[in-house]
C-alpha cells in the first residue's frame, strides 16, 4: 500500500473503531465480535507504530495517557458551572413554580423537562472542531481542574463528535462546544469492584460517588481507566460557531445524536403538576436506576426563558432539584456492643448518636461481623456513614476518615463471650466468632425463644421476660427443663417480673403455661427437630430428616455421609448436625427429653417405610390460607398419606394446593400448567 492510501486507511480505521466503541459502550449494541474489534484495533496500532507522527488526537489509542505531574492544572470555565436549589417534596416544587411564575408570566405556559439527578461528579468537556480537547472538574464553578487524561479513559466519552458517519450527515457541530455531564460508577459495577477489592484483601470503597470522585482525581490515568466510570451529559455550557437547540428537550436529543450518552429516563411535560407526578413515581422506583440518584431535576424547557429568569447566588431560577429522601447520613459511632445470637454467633452492633434517616430515628445499626469492622477500620468515636434503604436493617458503611481527631479508638473483638465470659471460637472458613458454651445464658435465652416459637414446639406464654427470670432463678438450665417446670417455679418468675404490664393473675398465667407445655409434648418429630435449633436445619430439612430417620435415636447415630444422602443436606449442614449430637450438653438434653416421654416417632416412618398412601409418589406445593388445615397440618396430612411437600413450584410439582390470598406460587403454577386443588380436592385425592 502506498503512503497515501495507508494514511487514508488509518483515518478510516480511527472513525470505524470509534464507532464500534460507541456502539459497544454507549448504545450497548455492538455489531461486530470482540475478535473482529481487536483485529481492527491491532491494524490501527500497527500503523501508528510505523507512523507515530500520524497519531490523531481522537485515535482510540489515545484514551490511556501518561501520568500527570504532581498536581492538576487549573482550567477557567467558559461560563459559570452552576448549581441547583433544592426542593423537598411536591409543595416545595410548587412553591418554586409559583415564585418563577410571578417573576415572568410566560412560565405559566412553559413546558418542563424532568431528568434524574445523578449523584456523581460534574465534569465539563471541551470539543474543538468536534475533537475532545479538554476535560475539567467543576471546582468552584469558575475554575476547575484539568483532568483531560483521566476523562479520556472513560469509554463513553466520545473522542470525536458526531461519533458515527450517519450522524455526521444530519447534525452539525459548532466549531467550539463545551458540554457538561455527570460522571459516575453504576451501582452494580461498584459492588463488583468492591467484591474484587475485598477478594484481593484490599480496602473497599464507601459508595459509588466517593469512588467516582477519587478515581477521576487520580494522577495516574491508568488507575482511572481501571475504574468502571461512565457519564450522562445534560447541558451545553458554551458554544461558538454553530447553532444549538434552545429547548432542553431538543438539546438532550441533539446531544444524543452527536453520540453523547444521555439519560433515557427524561421526559417533557406540558404543566408542572404532571412533572411533579413523574418525579414522585421515580422516588419509588429509584432502585431501578443503574446509578445512585439523589433526586430528579425539573427544568423549564425553554432555555432562553430559563436564562432570563437569572440566578439566586449560584442557583439558576429556571430549574430545581427535587430531592429524594436521604438514605445515607453521617453520625458519631458512640460504642460497639456485642450480642449473642441463637447459634452462639457474636454480632457486633453500632451504638450511634441518634440521627434521622428518611423519617426514622436510627440509634443502632449492624456492623455485620468483626472482619467487617477490621476491614473498614471502623473505630469507636469515628464519624460513620450509615445507610437505611428499603427493608434493609440500617448498617454502617464505613468511617469518614478525613474528620478523625486522633481520639478514636481501634476496636478489638472480645476474646470471651460478653454474657457468659467463656472463650469464643472461630470455625475455619467462616468470618463469624461463636460462643460455644451451650449453657451460656444469652444462648440459652435464644435457644428457648426458638424452641417455643410457632414453627417449633409452639408453646404460648413463654415470653422473653418470663424466660429471663426462669433462667435467673435457675429453674431452666436447658430447653428440656421447660418440661420439669412446676407451678411454684413459674409463679416465682411471674411475680418477679414487671407486674404492671400483666393483666392476668399469676396463678392463671402459670396454669395456662403448664397446659401449653403439656400440649406441646404431642408435637410431631419434625417440629422437635426444628426446635433443637441445629445450625442450618430449618423446617424443610427437619421434615426430610424426620421422614428419613424416623426418630431421634437413628438421627443421632447418623454420620455425615448418611446425612448427605438426603436431598438439600450438604456437607455444612451434615457437619452441623453431627456436631450438635456429639456435644455432651446436647446429649444431656436428649436424655432428659426421652425420660419425660418426649420422643416422637415420625408418622411418616424411616426411609423405605414411608406409608403407602393414595398420595405416594406425588409432590405438592401449598400456597394461601386453607379453610381448616394449618400450614403444618396440611404438610403432615400430605406426608402421612405418602405424598411429598416442597417449597417452590417447578416442573416436578404434581399439584398446587390453593388457599385464600395465594402468593406468587399460584402464578408460577399456572404458567407451568401444574394441576390445582383446593382443600376439599386434596382430601378427596387422598381418599378421606
Ligand atoms: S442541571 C444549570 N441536571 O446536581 C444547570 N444537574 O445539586 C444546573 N446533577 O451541580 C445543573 N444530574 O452536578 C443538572 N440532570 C442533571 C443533573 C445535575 C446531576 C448535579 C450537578 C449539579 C448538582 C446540583
Amino acid at each position: 500500500m502506498d503512503t497515501k492510501s495507508l494514511r487514508s486507511r488509518y483515518e478510516e480505521l480511527v472513525v470505524e473503531v470509534n464507532q464500534h466503541n460507541y456502539r459497544y459502550h454507549t448504545l450497548d449494541a455492538p455489531i461486530i465480535s470482540d475478535a473482529e474489534y481487536d483485529k481492527l484495533l491491532n491494524e490501527l496500532k500497527r500503523i501508528e507504530a510505523d507512523h507515530p507522527d500520524w497519531i490523531a488526537p481522537d485515535s482510540p489509542t489515545q484514551r490511556a495517557g501518561a501520568k500527570a505531574a504532581d498536581r492538576f492544572e487549573k482550567v477557567r470555565h467558559p461560563a459559570p458551572i452552576l448549581s441547583l436549589a433544592n426542593a423537598f417534596g411536591a409543595d416545595d416544587a410548587r412553591a418554586w413554580y409559583e415564585r418563577v411564575r410571578k417573576l415572568d408570566e410566560r412560565v405559566a405556559s412553559a413546558k418542563f423537562v424532568v431528568e434524574p439527578k445523578i449523584d456523581g461528579l460534574s465534569v465539563v468537556l471541551h470539543y474543538r472542531d468536534g475533537v475532545f480537547v479538554q476535560g475539567a472538574t467543576r471546582g468552584d464553578g469558575e475554575v476547575g481542574e484539568d483532568i483531560t487524561a483521566n476523562l479520556r479513559t472513560v469509554k463513553t466519552i466520545p473522542l470525536k463528535i458526531p461519533v458515527t458517519s450517519k450522524q455526521s450527515s444530519v447534525v452539525s457541530v459548532p466549531k467550539y462546544l463545551v458540554v457538561r455531564g455527570e460522571a459516575f460508577i453504576p451501582v452494580k459495577e461498584f459492588e463488583k469492584l468492591n467484591e474484587q477489592l475485598a477478594e484481593a484483601g484490599e480496602k473497599t470503597y464507601l459508595n459509588p460517588r466517593n469512588t467516582a470522585a477519587g478515581s477521576l482525581r487520580q494522577l495516574d490515568p491508568s488507575l482511572t481507566a481501571s475504574r468502571p466510570l461512565t457519564l450522562l451529559v445534560y447541558q451545553i455550557v458554551y458554544s461558538e460557531g454553530g447553532e444549538v437547540p434552545t429547548s432542553q428537550w431538543e438539546l438532550l436529543q441533539y446531544l444524543k445524536a452527536l453520540g453523547f450518552p444521555v439519560t433515557d429516563v427524561a421526559k417533557r411535560f406540558d404543566d408542572i403538576e404532571s412533572a411533579i407526578t413523574y418525579t414522585e413515581t421515580w422516588n419509588k422506583r429509584r432502585d431501578e436506576l443503574a446509578y445512585e440518584a439523589d433526586g430528579m431535576v425539573i427544568k423549564i424547557d425553554d432555555l432562553n426563558l430559563a436564562a432570563e429568569l437569572g440566578f439566586v447566588g449560584k442557583d439558576p431560577r429556571g430549574a430545581t432539584a427535587f430531592k429524594f429522601p436521604a438514605r445515607e447520613v453521617t453520625t458519631k459511632l458512640l460504642d460497639i456492643r456485642v450480642t449473642v445470637g441463637r447459634t452462639g454467633v457474636l454480632i457486633p452492633n453500632a451504638v450511634l448518636e441518634p440521627v434521622e434517616i428518611n423519617g426514622v430515628i436510627v440509634e443502632r445499626a449492624t456492623l455485620h461481623n468483626f472482619d467487617y469492622i477490621a476491614e473498614k477500620d471502623i473505630r469507636v468515636g469515628d464519624r460513620v456513614l450509615v445507610k437505611r434503604a428499603g427493608e434493609v436493617i440500617p448498617y454502617v458503611i464505613g468511617p469518614v476518615v478525613d474528620v478523625r481527631t486522633g481520639k478514636e479508638k481501634k476496636y478489638k473483638p472480645p476474646q470471651v463471650c460478653p454474657v457468659c465470659e467463656q472463650p469464643v471460637e472461630h470455625f475455619e472458613g467462616e468470618v463469624a466468632w461463636y460462643c460455644v458454651n451451650a449453657a451460656c445464658p444469652a444462648q440459652l435465652q435464644r435457644n428457648i425463644e426458638h424452641f417455643v416459637s410457632r414453627g417449633s414446639m409452639d408453646i404460648n406464654g413463654l415470653g422473653f421476660k418470663i424466660v429471663e427470670k426462669l433462667i435467673d432463678t435457675g429453674a431452666i438450665k436447658d430447653v428440656a427443663d421447660i418440661y420439669t417446670l412446676t407451678r411454684e417455679s413459674i409463679l416465682e418468675a411471674v411475680t418477679k417480673k414487671d407486674r404492671k404490664t400483666e393483666k392476668e393473675p399469676p396463678g392463671k398465667i402459670a396454669d395456662n403455661l403448664l397446659s401449653a407445655i403439656a400440649e406441646s409434648k404431642s408435637q410431631p418429630l419434625p417440629r422437635l427437630i426444628t426446635a433443637l435449633g441445629i445450625r442450618g436445619v430449618g423446617e424443610v430439612s427437619a421434615r426430610d430428616l424426620a421422614s428419613h430417620f424416623g426418630n431421634l435415636d437413628a438421627l443421632s447415630k447418623a454420620n455425615a455421609d448418611d446425612l448427605q444422602e438426603i436431598e438439600g443436606v450438604g456437607p455444612n449442614i451434615a457437619e452441623a448436625i453431627v456436631d450438635w449430637f456429639k456435644r455432651p450438653a446436647n446429649q444431656k438434653i436428649l436424655k432428659k427429653l426421652k425420660a419425660i416421654g418426649l420422643w416422637p416417632v415420625s408418622n411418616v416412618g424411616a426411609k423405605g417405610l414411608s406409608p403407602e398412601g393414595k398420595l405416594t409418589g406425588l409432590t405438592f406445593v401449598v400456597t394461601g390460607t386453607l379453610p381448616t388445615f394449618s400450614r403444618d397440618g396440611v404438610k403432615e396430612f400430605i406426608e402421612s398419606n405418602g405424598g411429598k411437600v416442597t417449597d417452590s413450584v417447578s416442573k416436578k410439582t404434581d399439584y398446587l394446593v390453593l388457599g385464600e390470598n395465594p402468593g406468587s406460587k399460584f402464578e408460577k403454577a399456572k404458567s407451568l400448567g401444574v394441576k390445582i386443588l383446593d382443600e376439599a380436592g386434596l382430601k378427596k385425592l387422598a381418599g378421606v
